[in-house]
């Protein structure tokens, strides 16, 4: 431990931050990791332009031409810092159960021990950033407060765009407030004359690691996304749900969106996806022309907070201020208003570089251009792709702010929140999932959500068409036994009196020939509008052995294409293959084990014998 690194921390706080308990711990971080400066971040302008300019410097951004893309950057990861790294991920309470089955665990004092080890010196040569955040508008009674340490100018930038991040956040913490502490290492020091890699990274050594008891998060190697934005996955979900469990809210990995109806009425609806199945589009839906007068405003695209409110409804906001999207498939086409926030201010990961200095990726357009440098800065052109190399890396991103989407919904920075009046659950399944049904009640709608599946894609998982359970969409990012917090969803049902609807969605069911038998994007408004008038109890439903579930007649095909045998064929119940799920229901139930509530195994059970009543009719 040096005095010398903790003196020079507490030297660099202006004298804005009073709060002293935080100043110890900067410098107990700087003493254990040794940077060779220390500058704590105030969110400005001036600032994110000079950390920008001095990464195109050192070559860790490209700067894009400002006639395609204003003020919009490019960095390229070394190829072993792709994505989130889930076998590297740990959540290390005191008892292995309290982590559950579907997390990785090891004990704190042992973990502690190692990270030590490593992040001993593990940023000599370089700056330690001090980047204070706020989750959610500052000083929003659903929002909560993080400092995040990284030794990466990429994270700060990158942390400016996606939260509330500068000065602000010491006015809301004051002397004493409480806030997550995060630390962050790409784990590459730099030995005196080294030169710095264009991605630094530790390409053999990560770790991504949760302690829920003390609130905190070490992460160490990687820097990219999830990894090392730490307000996103590791706080907003992981360290948030065990918060959420213990107070009594809910933290998840939801989008929330607004539906104007032509009258001018808005309900919100928040809705669980696994990655992968078009969330982003979801929630910045535009939808036909032909259901005129109808609007969707974006709140968020991928986290919700969610907190009961005086008047006996949920309140939700974003905690989030950015997007951080997969860049692959999205075009003006698949979804216009993402396009259109893309224009200025944004940073670029892994995406390809055209010779006139803008960005393109696999979907942004039919033909390629001529010639591309890919994510890898190598030389690319259209004979490549046809072989099979792709130009961006398939999980490249944008990161942009969120009030450049033009869809965006005029309270989505209300610190009070939105009201929810439904929750949609949908996976990525080609047979068995009906395209929408309505859960008869709160607990059988826990019950759907918590054997929510979804097929893996190959960008994402390696096997393509496999069924990966993903309860809630949360499977990655519960920080605590998966259990438990179905059981906190059932008792979360008793929190308030107008409890929101639960609706589940299959966009992606396919025909024998493997067509898609729904088209998607903004056709899924049809859907929504059901959903959004069931949440009102003001349309009918036929009842199934699923739930409830529109009749042809039910929804407003206005303008569309639809034959009531598609139809029919797109909101099967197949016994057979329920029959099947209903297994696989039971293998995914008896993993999660004894910490199953029986209200949920009792509802498989209903299923199964709704399914032989079925049957037998
Ligand atoms: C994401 C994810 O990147 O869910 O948002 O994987
Ligand atoms: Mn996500």
């Amino acid at each position: 431990m040096s005095q010398q690194h903790a003196d020079a921390a507490i030297a660099a706080a202006p004298d804005y931050v009073r709060h002293t308990r935080l100043k110890e711990w900067v410098a107990s971080i700087a003493a254990l990791t040794e940077p060779d400066r220390v500058y704590w971040c105030d969110g400005s302008q001036e600032e994110y332009d000079r950390l920008c300019a001095e990464m195109v410097a050192s070559g860790m951004l490209v700067k894009l031409n400002p006639e395609k893309r204003k003020n919009s950057f490019l960095a390229c990861s070394d190829p072993s810092d792709v994505a989130r790294v889930e076998d590297r991920t740990f959540i290390c309470s005191e008892k292995q159960e309290d982590a559950g089955p579907t997390n990785n665990w090891e004990a704190p004092a042992k973990m502690r021990e190692t990270l030590n080890g490593l992040f001993k010196g593990c940023m000599k040569g370089r700056t330690m950033y001090v980047i204070p955040f706020s989750m959610g508008p500052l000083g929003s009674p659903i929002a909560h407060i993080g400092i995040e340490i990284s030794d990466s100018p990429y994270v700060v930038a990158n942390m400016r765009i996606m939260t509330r991040m500068g000065k602000g956040v010491f006015d809301v913490l004051g002397a004493d407030g409480e806030y997550v502490p995060c630390v962050h290492s790409v784990g590459a020091p730099l030995e005196a004359g080294q030169k710095d890699s264009r991605w630094p990274c530790n390409p053999t050594t990560k770790y991504i690691v949760h302690y829920p008891e003390t609130r905190e998060i070490w992460s160490y190697g990687s820097g990219y996304g999830g990894n090392a934005l730490l307000g996103k996955k590791c706080f907003a979900l992981r360290i948030a749900s065990n918060m959420a469990r213990d107070q009594g809210w809910l933290a998840e990995h939801m989008l929330i969106l607004g539906v104007e109806s032509p009258q001018g009425e808005k309900t919100y609806v928040a809705a669980a996806f696994p990655s992968a199945c078009g969330k982003t589009n979801f929630a910045m839906l535009i939808p036909p022309a032909s259901m005129k007068g109808w609007k969707v405003t974006t709140i968020g695209d991928d986290i919700a907070w969610i907190k009961p409110g005086k008047d006996g409804r949920f309140y939700a906001i974003n905690p989030e201020a950015g997007y951080f999207g997969v860049a692959p498939g999205t075009s003006e086409k698949t979804n216009y208003n993402a396009m259109a926030t893309l224009k200025e201010n944004v940073i670029f990961t892994n995406v390809a570089l055209t010779d006139d200095g803008d960005v393109w990726w696999e979907g942004m357009s039919k033909t390629p251009p001529a010639h591309l440098i890919d994510w890898q800065g190598k030389d690319w052109t259209p004979e490549d792709g046809k072989n099979g190399r792709k130009a961006a890396h398939p999980n490249a991103r944008f990161t942009a702010p969120a009030s450049q989407c033009p869809s965006i919904d005029p309270d989505w920075e209300n610190p009070a929140g939105v009201p929810i009046s439904a929750f949609i659950f949908g996976g990525r399944r080609a047979t068995t999932i009906p395209l929408v049904y309505q859960a008869f009640n709160w607990n059988f709608g826990v019950y759907l959500a918590s054997t929510l599946g979804s097929e893996t894609t190959a960008a994402a998982f390696g096997a393509q068409g496999v069924v990966r359970r993903d309860p809630f969409a949360m499977l990655p990012f519960c920080g605590y036994h998966m259990g438990d917090y179905f059981n906190h969803w059932l008792k979360m049902g008793h929190r308030v009196e107008h409890t929101p609807k639960i609706f589940c969605v299959n966009w992606f069911r396919m025909d024998k020939d493997g067509n898609f038998m729904w088209p998607g994007f903004g056709e899924n408004m049809r859907v929504l509008k059901w959903i959004v008038d069931r949440a009102h109890n003001r349309i009918g439903a036929r009842e199934t052995t699923l739930g409830w579930m529109p009749r042809f007649d039910d929804i407003d095909w206005t303008g569309a294409d639809m034959d009531r045998a598609a139809f029919d064929a797109l909101t099967e119940v197949d016994a057979d293959a329920w029959r099947k799920e209903l297994e696989l229901h039971k293998e995914w139930f008896d993993k999660i084990g004894e910490r199953l509530p029986r209200e949920l195994a009792l509802k498989r059970e209903l299923v199964g014998l709704g399914l032989e009543k079925q049957a037998a009719a």
